[in-house]
């Protein structure tokens, strides 16, 4: 693995012309009091470096004489090792992760305006710690304030994100390799829960196997997971997961497993009981269509929008049919009075981050266009909560639809020929979900 971090910093590199980079890793977030949650590095960081320890920064420096990769990190300590794990150090760093040069992070301030000087530009993303982003600027304009001096050094702040991030769009076939594990443990764990999901069953039942399917192949959940009977469907990310299932209730779930960094994102909604009501069936064979046809606008060539806007079609003329909106097609979708019921986009970028990185839209109207090695999410839904309000002028919504919620959510990756649906392996036609 230690060639593909160099080889994506050596990409990285050769866009960044004359310009230094700072990446700084994840902060430690607080659980409760002195407990802090687990330590999950920053995407960007963790794709630049594979380094997953916290309180370190890395600099790329493209035009140092010496030293184009170089990481600050929390040096030895043994008595602290002991309570908080050990630490690669300063030495191992260099070794290890490939560093030109590795200093403790205690020098930071010391050390960074040499590689800062080396450069035309700071290339940082402004990040949430305004303590730290207000050091990188301090650097800067002590930097700026001598600039006259030398005429060198930094003259502009830029943020590496449109830069960086195009390349983690496309995913390598490394990376795919694990994408796709990270699918099939989701797949096995949906498939799970559907079989341990009665009625009399508490969510958090269902929560506890697939979570469980996760942990003993070395993932953990990619996001709270949503496992939402009945009504709970219609609140989006409904995780208390604390209702007992009814006979009757649709159940959905919506959830991925985080495997070495790369995420799934899963949603199936499918009957407690093994019964859909006639009203539930026909409000899923709807989202099942959207899906379906939102699929097939995943392929190389085909602009972002092309498969939320297929999406949005069906499931606006299946509601047409069934009287819960009414007037000109053209015009609701125009005007978005389908958003009571479908209130947000089909899919989503999906790597490192769930919500992965990358633009879906350069200006008005031009949108990212698909290419191989994307992969995105594509999830319609249909959510009709008790106290749904329908727009002005739509027609009241008959209290027989009430709490019917669905989703189908799979990962799609677009290949040079069209799309391959990842996450194909947990059932979702209406036939593989009844039961006797
Ligand atoms: N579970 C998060 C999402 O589907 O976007
Ligand atoms: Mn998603
Ligand atoms: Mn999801």
């Amino acid at each position: 693995m230690k060639h593909l971090y160099a080889q994506r910093r050596n990409a990285l590199i050769a866009k960044l012309n004359s310009g230094t980079a700072i990446f700084r890793s994840a902060p430690m977030s607080v659980m409760h009091n002195d407990v802090e949650y687990t330590f999950r590095q920053d995407s960007d960081f963790f794709y630049l470096t594979g380094f997953n320890e916290p309180n370190a920064v890395a600099v790329l420096s493209p035009n140092h004489e010496e030293h184009q990769f170089v990481l600050f990190v929390e040096p030895k300590d043994l008595e602290k090792e002991i309570w908080t794990g050990y630490r690669t150090g300063v030495e191992a760093a260099k070794e290890k992760y490939g560093a030109d040069e590795a200093y403790s992070i205690e020098e930071l301030d010391e050390k960074l305006p040499e590689y800062l000087l080396a450069g035309d530009r700071i290339y940082y993303r402004l990040g949430r710690d305004e303590g730290f982003n207000n050091r990188i600027i301090r650097h800067w304009r002590k930097l700026m304030a001598t600039y006259p001096k030398r005429g060198t050094g930094p003259v502009a702040l830029e943020d590496p994100s449109p830069i960086l991030h195009p390349m983690r769009l496309v995913k390598t076939p490394e990376e795919l390799a694990v994408m796709r594990q990270a699918a099939k443990i989701a797949i096995e764990a949906h498939n799970l829960a559907m079989e341990v999901a009665k009625p009399g069953r508490y969510e958090y039942e269902v929560q506890a196997e697939i979570e469980r399917v996760f942990a003993r192949n070395g993932g953990s959940p990619a996001y709270p997971s949503i496992v939402a009977s009945g009504g709970n469907a219609c609140i989006l990310h409904y995780v208390e997961n604390q209702s007992q299932m009814q006979d009757g209730d649709l159940l959905l779930i919506d959830a991925g497993c985080s495997y070495q960094y790369y995420n799934s994102d899963i949603t199936r909604t499918f009957p407690v009981g093994g019964q859909f009501s006639p009203e539930q069936q026909t409000i899923y064979e709807i989202v099942l269509e959207a899906q379906k046809q939102a699929i097939e606008q995943v392929r190389p060539g085909i602009p972002y929008n092309e498969h939320h806007d297929a999406a949005v079609r069906v499931i606006v003329e299946g509601l047409l049919d069934l009287g819960l909106l009414s007037g000109d097609m053209d015009e609701i979708i125009e005007e978005e009075k389908y958003k009571p019921f479908f209130m947000h986009k089909t899919g989503h970028w999906l790597g490192l981050d769930v919500h992965d990185v990358g633009v879906y839209k350069h200006g008005e109207e031009n949108w990212q266009v698909l290419q191989p090695g994307n992969v995105l999410t594509v999830e319609p839904g249909i959510y009709i909560s008790p106290y749904i309000k329908p727009v002005e002028g739509q027609p009241e919504v008959d209290a027989k639809w009430h709490g019917i919620g669905v989703r189908i959510e799979d990962d799609v990756l677009v290949t040079a020929e069209g799309g391959e649906i990842l996450t194909a392996g947990v059932p979702k036609l209406v036939e593989d979900l009844v039961r006797e």
